[in-house]
């Protein structure tokens, strides 16, 4: 008689037990009533490919790939998503007839958390100021050029990293010096921070925001805190903003759905619960 297998889904990383993925895919685990488990998985740098080619026949559905593991997941994976592909990483893996699918989801957990945030935001009505030139950075970019925002107008604070950047992507990116980039917020109709300045416990924020305005939609990636300096700027400035929290839980939908048959709701309750100590 053939036993039906519980499915089992994880994010691997290397250290791990920070992730609190495990806590929100519990969460929708729970709220949808699906027989699943979602798990930490510490995995060492040597035993990551065997880990991974080996995970389906331990029931394994699918998982979730942090850091060191976005770019090594790629190498191993059969299939690839172009946006995968363009970004140059993964984080989201599916198992299925044999084979291991790769997708990185963070350029639309992104988009789908400005969308729910404001649900107004017009990204073809100007350029989009990108502050940073890291793999978030690369991951947003690739979305709001998808969403139809004209031109990015990147700045970082190593000006070869966003050169390293544009060269990937073309005409569509423009690079603005580090110290010019308060002055390069009066060209944007959308602002974003994917540098982690702002962070508690971090370097702070010390972009001139002067030339911030009304019309504009400003966004952070940064979530703890909640309100950072950039977004609190913002709204003395009457722009609409975004946190970031909503990034993170967003980019869980597209690898809960694929591996669990439900696509999730992501809810103040669960923001709530991400909050929480
Ligand atoms: P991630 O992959 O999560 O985006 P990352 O690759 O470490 O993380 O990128 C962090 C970004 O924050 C980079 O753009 C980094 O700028 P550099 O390319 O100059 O390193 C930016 N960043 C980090 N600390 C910073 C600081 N103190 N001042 C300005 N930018 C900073």
């Amino acid at each position: 008689m053939s036993e039906h297998k519980i499915p089992l889904a994880g994010v691997i990383g290397c250290p791990i037990s920070h992730s609190k993925s495990p806590r929100l895919h519990g969460h929708w685990l729970k709220t949808y009533g699906i027989a699943g488990h979602y798990v930490h998985l510490h995995i060492e740098k040597e035993d990551f490919p065997d880990a991974l080619r080996n995970m389906p026949k331990l029931g394994f559905v699918g998982c979730n790939v942090t850091i060191p593991y976005k770019i090594a997941a790629l190498e191993i994976a059969d299939v690839i998503t172009d946006r995968a592909s363009m970004i140059g990483a993964a984080n989201t893996l599916t198992f299925r007839d044999g084979k291991i699918y790769a997708d990185n989801t963070d350029g639309y957990g992104f988009t789908a958390n400005v969308w729910q945030g404001e649900p107004d935001w017009k990204p073809d009505l100007g350029p989009a100021l990108v502050l940073g030139a890291g793999g978030a950075a690369r991951a947003i970019i690739v979305a709001l050029l998808d969403s139809g925002v004209p031109e990015i107008i990147l700045t970082n604070r190593t000006r070869a990293n966003a050169e390293a950047l544009r060269s990937d992507f073309g005409a569509k990116v423009r690079v603005v010096e580090w110290v010019n980039a308060g002055d390069a917020i009066a060209d944007a109709h959308t602002i974003v921070n994917t540098t982690s300045l702002g962070m508690k416990g971090g370097p702070e924020f010390k972009v001139n925001l002067d030339k911030l305005r009304a019309d504009q939609l400003v966004t952070d990636i940064v979530y703890t805190p909640l309100r950072t300096h950039l977004l609190n700027e913002a709204e003395k400035a009457g722009c609409r903003t975004v946190d970031g929290l909503g990034m993170l839980l967003h980019q869980a939908v597209p690898g809960f759905e694929r591996w669990f048959g439900k696509r999730p709701e992501v809810t103040e309750e669960l923001r709530q619960l991400m909050l929480a100590g």
